[in-house]
């Protein structure tokens, strides 16, 4: 199993270190994806899909850290690379992309020697004339018209979709064999997002590429992925494919974000929130931390969290999953 995974997480866990002590903003989360895969990290705001996509590539700082687990990259723990190794890894076997392009995208340099020097870093030996056509072709393959000129331009001339598209290409520029893309068509409006999703979805597969979306956005996660990894306080609280996910959910957290979208609503039909709200670092509770908000809760819920149960190509963490649902 493992060998075929271009990634596997296990028992990851991320700390913030705070007066009252260590809280776990990542809680034993166990990931893996494949060449050429596209995983949905989906969830609510601060149930810890960012810290999860830093955490994999060593950018959590202080009162942040990384207190335990692996993070298998083509067999290589990246838990265990020094800081060196895992800056020769980034922006070029494995690339992230930020909801800001800014955090990409230097404003005072033009958007060509940003992405020249994106080639040139990792590979100093490219010919410039080549660098420069690999420059403009990312820009065409990410819907950029007039590449060549556009090379000329800063950052601050391209509109905010753009500038995302220029951060794209500079993540796809020497063919990634893993992105991480963290809400980064969050702030774009839905057409822009569509075409970029769509963009996206099919570079990946062209170039193999494995791909990590994070977003809250079910939808998006439909429209894009192949398997979704639900995070629920710290902890992938279900997974499997988006198919089997999104039709027969097992965990009521996960029927709880279905019931709140409105594509999966009847038309017509009033949209269900899920009650509460999802709980901070640290009011998290001992047993299943979904237990306040779940219409299925019982006392033995309270007691410890649910362990990662497996049925066939799913995973779950519930004591009662919605097993008659899912298989009615
Ligand atoms: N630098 C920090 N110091 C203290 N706590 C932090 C820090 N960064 C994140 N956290 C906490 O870690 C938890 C997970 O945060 P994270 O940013 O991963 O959430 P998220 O799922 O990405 O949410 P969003 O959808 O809002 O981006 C949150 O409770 C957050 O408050
Ligand atoms: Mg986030």
């Amino acid at each position: 199993m493992t060998a075929q995974n271009l990634l596997t997480v296990r028992d990851l866990q991320t700390a913030f270190h705070t007066e009252e002590g260590a809280w776990l903003a990542v809680d034993g989360v166990n990931l893996h994806v494949k060449r050429g895969e596209i995983l949905g990290l989906v969830g609510e705001s601060g149930s810890g899909k960012s810290v999860t996509g830093f955490s994999l590539l060593g950018l959590i700082d202080p009162p942040g850290e990384v207190m335990g687990g692996q993070v298998l990259f083509k067999d290589q723990d990246l838990r265990q690379c020094t800081e060196e190794q895992l800056r020769q890894l980034r922006g070029d076997r494995i690339a992230m992309i930020f909801q800001d392009p800014l955090m990409t995208l230097n404003p005072v340099l033009k958007v060509g020697e940003q992405m020249m020097e994106a080639i040139l870093t990792h590979y100093p030996k490219t010919p410039k004339a080549e660098a420069r056509q690999r420059c403009c072709n990312a820009l065409t393959q990410v819907g950029i018209p007039s590449a060549e000129s556009r090379l000329n331009n800063y950052p601050h001339e391209f509109s905010g979709g753009m500038r995302q598209r220029v951060a794209i290409a500079i993540a796809l520029l020497n063919q990634p064999d893993l992105i991480i893309a963290d809400e980064p068509t969050t702030a774009l409006d839905v057409t822009i997002q569509a075409q970029i999703l769509y963009e996206v979805q099919k570079l990946c597969k062209e170039q193999n590429t494995a791909l990590i979306w994070i977003t809250h956005d079910l939808g998006v996660v439909a429209e894009l992925a192949d398997n979704v990894a639900v995070m629920y306080a710290g902890r992938i609280v279900e997974y499997g494919s988006v198919t089997e996910v999104l039709s027969h959910p097992l965990h009521p957290y996960t029927q709880g974000l279905l019931n709140s979208m409105p594509s999966f609503t009847q038309p017509g039909s009033r949209l269900q929130q899920i009650e509460g709200m999802a709980p901070t670092l640290t009011s998290r509770e001992q047993g299943c931390t979904f237990r306040p908000r779940c219409a299925y809760a019982h006392p033995a819920c309270a007691e410890a969290p649910p362990p990662e149960t497996a049925i066939a190509n799913r995973q779950y963490r519930c004591y009662y999953p919605l097993l008659q649902e899912a298989t009615a």
